[in-house]
């Protein structure tokens, strides 16, 4: 929504693997980052970290992918801006996302 400045719907989340557990009393911390926007989609990588609060020890416990669909008044599909890849590692991360974005079509019996 920050990115679009508009209501936007989650459409699809690829897998949510657990690689360690989130511990009782655990700070829970998600960073979001988008690595990938389409017409009227983006993609956002979202990392899940739990921290120790006394010793400030942090662990990777999952990440995934969300997919949001940008919606226009009529609550149709709307185009959202382009991402401004200023970064070698933005375009390989955008490049990775289109990737994904026609994985995920063809799974979903769509033409990328
Ligand atoms: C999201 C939604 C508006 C898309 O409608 P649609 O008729 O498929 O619209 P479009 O065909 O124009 O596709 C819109 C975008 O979604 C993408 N998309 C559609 N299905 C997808 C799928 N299974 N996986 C990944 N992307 C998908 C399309 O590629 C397109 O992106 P692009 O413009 O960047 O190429 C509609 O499916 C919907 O309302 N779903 C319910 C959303 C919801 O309630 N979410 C849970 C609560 S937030």
């Amino acid at each position: 929504m920050c990115h679009a400045r508009r209501p936007a719907v989650t459409v699809t989340v690829d897998r949510v693997t657990f690689l360690q557990p989130v511990l009782l009393g655990r700070l829970v911390l998600v960073h979001g980052r988008i690595t990938w926007v389409g017409r009227t989609s983006i993609e956002v990588e979202l990392r899940v970290e739990a921290e120790h609060l006394l010793t400030g020890e942090r662990v990777h416990t999952n990440s995934a992918y969300f997919v949001y669909v940008a919606l226009g008044d009529d609550r149709r599909p709307t185009p959202v801006p382009p991402l401004l890849l200023e970064t070698e590692e933005d375009r390989r991360r955008f490049a990775e996302g289109e990737a994904r974005h026609r994985q995920r079509l063809l799974e979903a019996g769509r033409s990328a």
